[in-house]
């Protein structure tokens, strides 16, 4: 390096994280789990782009949202002009894709997908600007049998990752036809009292009035509690399908709430919403939600096809269990200590036969002292260090010492390591 150059350092953007090595066996195992889940339901994995055109979350996700009004990490691309955006949601590119591939050709699908999301949002503990999600949709079911079994699917989720004590909150915001006359009903109820809105409020009253509902402002609580509701105007077909979801988890044995209040954030929802939440996070307590769009597919060219889907917040679940107490680590089998001449020479094949026995081994590398190497497998978190000196090298053999228990180190074949450390770990 030159003498001159000068050194900078650098720190990650606001609201964007570092997930740390002592903190990835945690999301391992709570990508493991959810892949379990998922796919224990049929649920098929999908990988999409992080970039899409901006133009396709303002058509699904609905132009006066907090999403799309302020929290899309839009540009223009300088080479091309096209107009584009880091994903702030998981669904309307999965509608993209599904459309584009033609994936309900030969029936209904059920789809996966986990990664990042982007939204320039006020950041606090759980809520950042890139957070991750894992999201589920399935297309071609007109439910409300595939509206419960995502719910028991996460209800399953929740007690395989260790998670107690989330409340399941189940609305029905109807169809869009159902709406428009509510939403007058709103507005008027709303303009009856515009002394009491706050300024979100007032901004929202002919953009979108159901988000009103939603607010968190304590001094407008009495008034929204007090509207009209609109589960009171749906129609038969939404109250019946509505009546039949709530009697399939009682059948399941979901405990739930309904909250009237309850509209979801994105626009292309309708009839089935829900979301799942937390007393344990503070403000940002909703770990997933979710709810049928059974005409987002069509507005984004496809044929009609009814779906319904969920996210997860992972940021927010990995907080959660860690809350609960959960717990998860890696460490490897094997530390491989390696002294003498002959042993260094060893070591490289040494730890590759017990790695093709199925051992997890980090090879100690850059030499030293018996002692300084025993302290780097001492603090490396391995169960067992395997000694290689000279002497085990023209005996074929290898020595074994533990390291998270008493017990007296011992010499044997290396062919017989892996018996032997997992006979000793029963
Ligand atoms: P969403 O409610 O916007 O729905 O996000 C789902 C979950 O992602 C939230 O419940 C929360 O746990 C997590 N989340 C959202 N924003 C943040 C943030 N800034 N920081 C940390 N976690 C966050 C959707 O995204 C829909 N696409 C869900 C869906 C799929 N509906 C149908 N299919």
């Amino acid at each position: 390096m030159s003498q001159n150059s000068k050194s900078t350092s650098f720190q990650s953007i606001k609201g964007f994280y570092d997930i740390l090595p002592e903190a990835t066996p945690l999301w391992f195992k709570l990508e493991d789990v959810a892949r379990q889940v998922l796919s224990q339901y049929g649920y098929q994995h999908i990988r999409m782009p992080i970039v899409e055109p901006t133009e396709l979350f303002v058509r699904s996700v609905g132009e006066h949202t907090d999403i799309v009004e302020k929290e899309m990490y839009a540009w223009e691309d300088q080479l091309n002009g096209d107009k584009l955006v880091l994903r702030p949601e998981g669904t309307a590119g999965c509608v993209r894709a599904v459309v584009e591939h033609n994936l309900t050709y030969n029936g209904p699908q059920r789809l996966w997908y986990m990664g990042p999301m982007f939204r320039h949002e006020n950041v606090q503990k759980g809520r950042q600007r890139q957070f991750h999600q894992v999201g589920c949709e399935a297309f071609g079911f007109d439910g409300p049998d595939v509206d419960a079994e995502q719910i028991v699917l996460l209800a399953r989720l929740w007690r395989e990752l260790g998670i107690e004590d989330v409340e399941l909150q189940l609305n029905s915001i109807g169809d869009a036809d159902e709406r428009v006359a509510y939403r007058q009903t709103l507005i008027a109820y709303f303009e009856q009292h515009a002394d009491l809105l706050d300024e979100d409020a007032k901004r929202r009253l002919h953009t979108n009035p159901l988000r009103i509902l939603d607010t968190k402002n304590p001094r407008m609580q009495a008034i929204c509690e007090a509207a009209p509701k609109l589960m009171d105007s749906l129609g038969d077909a939404s109250q019946q399908h509505f009546e039949k979801l709530c009697q399939l988890l009682t059948e399941a044995g979901i405990a739930y709430v309904v909250n009237h209040r309850l509209v979801r954030g994105l626009d292309y929802y309708n009839r089935t919403v829900f979301e799942w939440v937390t007393t344990k996070l503070g403000a940002q307590g909703t770990i997933a939600g979710g709810g049928r769009y059974d005409t987002l597919v069509e507005k984004l060219g496809g044929k009609p096809t009814t779906a319904c889907g969920f996210a997860i917040g992972l940021e927010r679940v990995a907080l959660l269990m860690q809350e609960y107490g959960v717990t998860a680590n890696h460490t490897p089998d094997v530390y491989l200590v390696n002294v003498g001449e002959q042993a260094e020479a060893q070591a490289f094949g040494v730890a590759e036969t017990l790695r093709s026995d199925g051992l997890s081994v980090v090879l100690h590398a850059g030499g030293g002292s018996f002692k300084s190497q025993m302290k780097k497998a001492d603090r490396s978190g391995a169960r067992y260090a395997a000694i290689l000196g000279d002497d085990e090298v023209a005996l074929g053999e290898i020595s074994l010492k533990p390291l998270l228990e008493q017990g007296e180190q011992q010499r044997c074949l290396l062919a017989a390591v892996r018996s032997l450390i997992n006979f000793e770990s029963v």
